[in-house]
């Protein structure tokens, strides 16, 4: 069976945690670790090491090496610093210095010659999805964002639902389809909760990230809300998307929406629109 190789650009909360979780569930068979902070990358190196000697797939470790991403399947792009969120109220506040971070990534990438599916993950999830696929040059199609997944998650949990879902910006403009406004209000707040009590939130990112790559590795077929580009608006916002390895996002289906919530849709898209202007 074909060996999967996946890069991980930014090794904090999120990109140690995706790590750490691709390990256990098995998903990759080589990880690159990658992080302008080389005693943070020497670290997860060492941690992950102990790690893997107690599961039963053992993950070749390999780090700080730029040219390894040249025959990854997939990149997960995640690199930022929470700590500007410290004095800020809406995930914009990062996109000053996410952008910036994205400037500096994506010529290394391109160096790479890398050609598989990019998954971005770094706030604002939307706007830094597009900016990596212009500065790339990767396929649209190639290049996903995280998206309304957790999103989705954290609506499941608030309304006790399995058959809800979440599309939009990955943010304060997200439209939760079909459920009260006091339960989508209290979706919308988790990231927020969470971040109050530990400065950062990394599970449920993660294990989402897992799930999109475990539907990429299986070719499931499955439909996840995450973020694909529109080529009829000219940018990137979740709604249900099938995926392969091979082509990335195969194929985009917007579900049946209410006039108040196609409004909502397209709002949100404005949002994101405006956003990726102020770069
Ligand atoms: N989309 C989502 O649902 C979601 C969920 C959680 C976090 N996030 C976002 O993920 C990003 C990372 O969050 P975190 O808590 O891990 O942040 P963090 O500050 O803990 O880690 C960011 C890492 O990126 C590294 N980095 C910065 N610039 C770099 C560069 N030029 N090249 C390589 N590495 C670089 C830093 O050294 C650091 O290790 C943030 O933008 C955060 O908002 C998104």
């Amino acid at each position: 069976m074909k060996k999967m190789r996946i890069g991980i650009i930014g090794l904090g909360h999120v990109g140690s945690t995706v790590a750490y979780t691709l390990c256990l569930q098995g998903l990759a068979d080589e990880l690159v670790l990658l992080d302008k902070n080389k005693m943070k990358v020497q670290a997860e190196y060492l941690e992950l090491s102990d790690t893997i000697h107690n599961l039963p797939n053992k993950a070749v470790l390999i780090k700080d090496d730029d040219a390894a991403l040249k025959t990854a399947d997939i990149i997960i792009f995640c690199a930022g610093d929470i700590t500007v969120l410290e004095n800020a109220t809406d995930r914009l506040a990062e996109l000053r210095v996410t952008s910036k971070i994205v400037e500096d990534v994506a010529p290394k990438i391109v160096q790479s010659g890398f050609s598989g599916v990019l998954i971005s993950v770094t706030n604002p999830c939307d706007v830094i999805a597009l900016y990596l696929a212009e500065l790339t040059g990767v396929d649209k199609r190639k290049v996903i964002g995280s998206g309304t997944l957790i999103d989705t998650n954290r609506l499941m949990y608030r309304s006790g639902r399995d058959d809800v879902l979440v599309i939009g910006e990955h943010g304060e403009s997200q439209v939760a389809l079909d459920v009260p406004d006091v339960i989508e209000k209290l979706a919308a707040k988790t990231g927020w909760e969470i971040y109050a009590a530990k400065q950062h939130t990394a599970f449920g990112i993660a294990s989402s990230v897992a799930r999109i790559i475990s539907v990429l590795e299986q070719d499931t077929g499955e439909l996840l809300p995450i973020s694909s580009y529109d080529e009829s608006v000219g940018c990137y916002y979740s709604t249900l998307a099938k995926l392969s390895l091979e082509q990335g996002v195969v194929e985009r289906v917007i579900p049946s929406l209410s006039s108040t919530e196609r409004k909502r849709l397209q709002a949100s898209i404005q949002t994101i629109k405006g956003n990726y202007d102020r770069i």
